[in-house]
C-alpha cells in the first residue's frame, strides 16, 4: 500500500532512538547460517521487508527459519537450522522470491549455484530492472548454469557440486557481486580471488571468517581497488548473531540533527565497520558535530568483535561548508549519498558528486530521483552522468515522486524537517519500511512527524 504524507519543517530535533540492525549484516547473517552445518540464532532490532524477504526466500528454498522468540530488549530472535550436513554440504532448491532486495538475489544465486541445487529467482518490479549479469558470468565461470531474462531477474541457477574456483575482476565495485562469488567459491575446490576496482563493505569477509572460514581481504593501496581470497571447499559452523544498528539508517538523523536548529540526537548501538564510516568523515568535513563513542569489545555483536559497534551523538551546527566527492570515495557511500546530497542542499558554496553512476540501478535511478526531488524543492541542482552539482536554493513546498525507493522517501522527509523546502508530499511514504519500519514513529519521537497522510 502507498501512502501519501505531507511533511513539514520541524524546528528543534531532540532525543535519543535505536535504529533497526544493520541490514546488510542481518541479510547475511540469514544466509551464511543457512550454508553452516548446526542450528543459528539471528538476534535483530525490528526486521526491516529486505530482511523479512530474505528469510522467506531462504524458506522458498527449503530452509528453516523460524521465529523462536522476542526478546525483553524488544528483540527479535530468529532460528536458521544450517542445510549442510556433517561434511559441509547441502542443497537450496525451490523457485524463491526476493521481493525488492538486491542482497537477498544476488547472494542467494551465488549460494544455490555453490549447493548444487536449482532455483528461479525473481523479484518485484524494481528490483527485476536491476542488472544480474554481473552475478550471472561468474558464477558461469564457476561452473554454474545461470539464465537471465535479458540481464535481469527472473533469474535461473542450476548449481554444481563441483564447481571451480575463479580469479575475477569486478566491473564495478559491488558488494552483493563479491559476496555472490563468495558464496559459491565456500563450494569450490582451491583458492578463489576477487579483484574490486573500489572498497566495498567488508561484512560478507568478517562474517565467513567467524565461521570459519579461511577468507582475507587486502587493500591494494593507492585508490587500486581490493583483493579477496577464499579457501574452499570450507565448511561453516552454525553461531550466534547479534546484529547492531544500521549505520545507513542512523545517517538519516546524522543528517536531520546536524541541519536543523538547536538539535541534540543520540543513536546508541551503531555498527561501525569502517568500510561504512566514509558519510561521518564527510559530513565532520562539511562541518558537522558528530560524536562516536566506541562500544567495549564484544558488547554489542557476541561473541567476539567482528563488526565494531558505537554509539553516535550529533549536535546541530550553524554552517555546513560544500564539498566534492570523487569516484575514489563514492563507493564507501553509496547508500548514503541521497542524504549527502540533502546536507549538500543545505551548505554554503558549490558541492559535487562524481563516480556514483552506481546509483542509477539501485531500487530507483537515485540520481535522476533526487536531482528532480531537489529541484523541486528549490535547490539548485544540476544532474551529472554520474552524480549532482548542487548548491542551497530557496524553499519552496514540493511534489515528490519517491518512485518506491526508501532512500529518497527518507532523504526527502528530512528536506522537509529541516527547513529546506516550505512542505514536501511524498508520494509514498510506506516503502521506507523496505530498511526502517519504525522511520515515521522515531520522526515522532525526535519531534518531527509526517502530517495530514492521505491515501
Ligand atoms: C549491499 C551493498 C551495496 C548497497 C546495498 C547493500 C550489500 O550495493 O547499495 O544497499 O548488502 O552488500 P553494491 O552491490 O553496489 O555494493
Amino acid at each position: 500500500m502507498t501512502e501519501t504524507v505531507a511533511v513539514q519543517p520541524a524546528g528543534r530535533l531532540a532525543g535519543t532512538i535505536h535504529v533497526p540492525s544493520d541490514k546488510s549484516i542481518a541479510q547475511r547473517a540469514l544466509i551464511l547460517s543457512a550454508l553452516a552445518t548446526g542450528t543459528s540464532t539471528v538476534t535483530l532490532r525490528e526486521a526491516g521487508e529486505d530482511v523479512r524477504s530474505t528469510a522467506a526466500a531462504l524458506a522458498g528454498l527449503g530452509v528453516s527459519v523460524s521465529q523462536s522468540k522476542l526478546t525483553a530488549e524488544g528483540l527479535l530472535e530468529l532460528t536458521v537450522a544450517g542445510a549442510a550436513d556433517k561434511a559441509g554440504r547441502g542443497r537450496l532448491e525451490g523457485d524463491t522470491w526476493c521481493g525488492n532486495s538486491g542482497t537477498a538475489m544476488r547472494l542467494l544465486a551465488g549460494a544455490v549455484a555453490g549447493s548444487g541445487g536449482r532455483s528461479e529467482l525473481t523479484g518485484d518490479a524494481s528490483l527485476s530492472r536491476r542488472p544480474m549479469e554481473r552475478v550471472a558470468a561468474p558464477l558461469r565461470a564457476m561452473g554454474a548454469r545461470v539464465s537471465t531474462t535479458d540481464g535481469h531477474a527472473p533469474l535461473t541457477v542450476s548449481g554444481s557440486r563441483s564447481l571451480r574456483a575463479l580469479e575475477h575482476q569486478l566491473p564495478v565495485a559491488s558488494a552483493q557481486v563479491l559476496g555472490a562469488i563468495s558464496m559459491a567459491a565456500l563450494a569450490a575446490e582451491g583458492t578463489t580471488t576477487i579483484l574490486s576496482p573500489g572498497p566495498t563493505r567488508d561484512h560478507s569477509e568478517r562474517m565467513l571468517r567467524a565461521m570459519g572460514a579461511r577468507v582475507t581481504r587486502e587493500d591494494l593501496g593507492n585508490g587500486s581497488g581490493t583483493r579477496t581470497t577464499i579457501e574452499g571447499p570450507a565448511t561453516l559452523t552454525a553461531r550466534p548473531w547479534l546484529v547492531p544498528g544500521d549505520l545507513s539508517s542512523a545517517a538519516v538523523w546524522v543528517v536531520a540533527a546536524t541541519i536543523a536548529p538547536d538539535a541534540n540526537v543520540f543513536l546508541p548501538g551503531v555498527g561501525l565497520n569502517p568500510s561504512r564510516t566514509a558519510v561521518l568523515q564527510v559530513l565532520r568535513e562539511m562541518g558537522a558535530n558528530i560524536e562516536v563513542r566506541p562500544r567495549t569489545p564484544g558488547g554489542v555483536m557476541s561473541p567476539g568483535d567482528e563488526e565494531p559497534t558505537a554509539d553516535i551523538a550529533v549536535r546541530s551546527v550553524s554552517r555546513l561548508h560544500g564539498l566534492r566527492i570523487d569516484a575514489d570515495r563514492a563507493a564507501g557511500m553509496i547508500d548514503e549519498l541521497p542524504l549527502l546530497a540533502v546536507a549538500m542542499a543545505a551548505a554554503e558554496g558549490t558541492s559535487e558528486v562524481h563516480g556514483a553512476a552506481e546509483l542509477r540501478v539501485k531500487e530507483s535511478d537515485r540520481v535522476a530521483a533526487m536531482a528532480a526531488a531537489l529541484a523541486a524543492t528549490g535547490a539548485d541542482v544540476e544532474e551529472l552522468p554520474d552524480g549532482w552539482r548542487i548548491r542551497r536554493g530557496r524553499p519552496r513546498r514540493a511534489l515528490v515522486a519517491t518512485h518506491g525507493d526508501h532512500r529518497i522517501a527518507m532523504a526527502m522527509a528530512i528536506a522537509a524537517w529541516t527547513g529546506l523546502a516550505e512542505e514536501v508530499i511524498l508520494d509514498d511514504a510506506a516503502c521506507v519500511a523496505i530498511s526502517y519500519p519504525g522511520f515515521w514513529r522515531d520522526a515522532g519521537i525526535l519531534g518531527a512527524a509526517g502530517a495530514g497522510v492521505a491515501t
